[in-house]
């Protein structure tokens, strides 16, 4: 069974190792253990049969989305759980008041780029040489209007089974 619920501490050696395997910078350990005190971060785990299989996390300022990072374990990919967990993504940005959704890749992360594309992303701006361990640029990439993409892609949702309110128990133990 697919899931997807708020990371805990519990999740972050998981993470973590997909973090590694995914990025050629990855963050640190204890930076992901920061995200879970923030009080505008908001991570995702996805889960198959209970083992975490991939993340995302955003930032929600005011009405704004921001995506920090987005990643599946290599060998689930190319199955749509990145997808799945996009759109589950917008789901709980919504809840949390965000209206727009923005992100950064890299120029040559063809796979990413299609995926956001798939999801209404559409370009607005290019920071040249943004990433500074291949000297790559940075396409930025918002969706304005997530609610109409989470509309228009309500058959999605049957695809896993979303617990919103473990995101609210966060906002508690804060
Ligand atoms: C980007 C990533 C999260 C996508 O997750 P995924 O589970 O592999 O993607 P999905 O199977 O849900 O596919 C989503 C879309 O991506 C594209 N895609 C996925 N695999 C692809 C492949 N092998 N070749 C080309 N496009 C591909 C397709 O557009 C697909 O949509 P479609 O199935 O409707 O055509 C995953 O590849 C990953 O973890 N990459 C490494 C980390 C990373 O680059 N994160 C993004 C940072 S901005």
């Amino acid at each position: 069974m697919i899931q997807i619920r708020a990371m805990t501490a519990a999740d972050i050696t998981s993470v973590y190792r997909i973090e590694t395997l995914s990025f050629r910078t990855p963050w640190s350990k204890q930076s992901l253990f920061d995200e879970l005190k923030n009080k505008v971060a908001h991570y995702l785990v996805i889960t198959s049969n209970d083992v975490v299989i991939g993340y995302c996390g955003m930032w929600v300022l005011f009405d704004e989305c921001h995506i920090t990072n987005i990643a599946i374990d290599p060998a689930y990919r190319s199955m749509g759980y990145g997808k799945s967990l996009l759109y589950a993504t917008m789901i709980v940005a919504d809840h949390f008041g965000a209206s727009s959704m923005t992100l950064e890749v890299r120029e040559t992360n063809r796979i990413a780029q299609s995926l956001y594309q798939s999801m209404d992303f559409i370009r607005n701006g290019f920071r040249r040489r943004y990433y500074t361990d291949t000297g790559e640029g940075a396409i930025l990439l918002w969706n304005l209007n997530i609610q109409k993409t989470i509309n228009e892609h309500q058959n999605m949702k049957s695809n896993f089974e979303l617990a919103l309110d473990s995101f609210e128990k966060k906002e508690k133990q804060l």
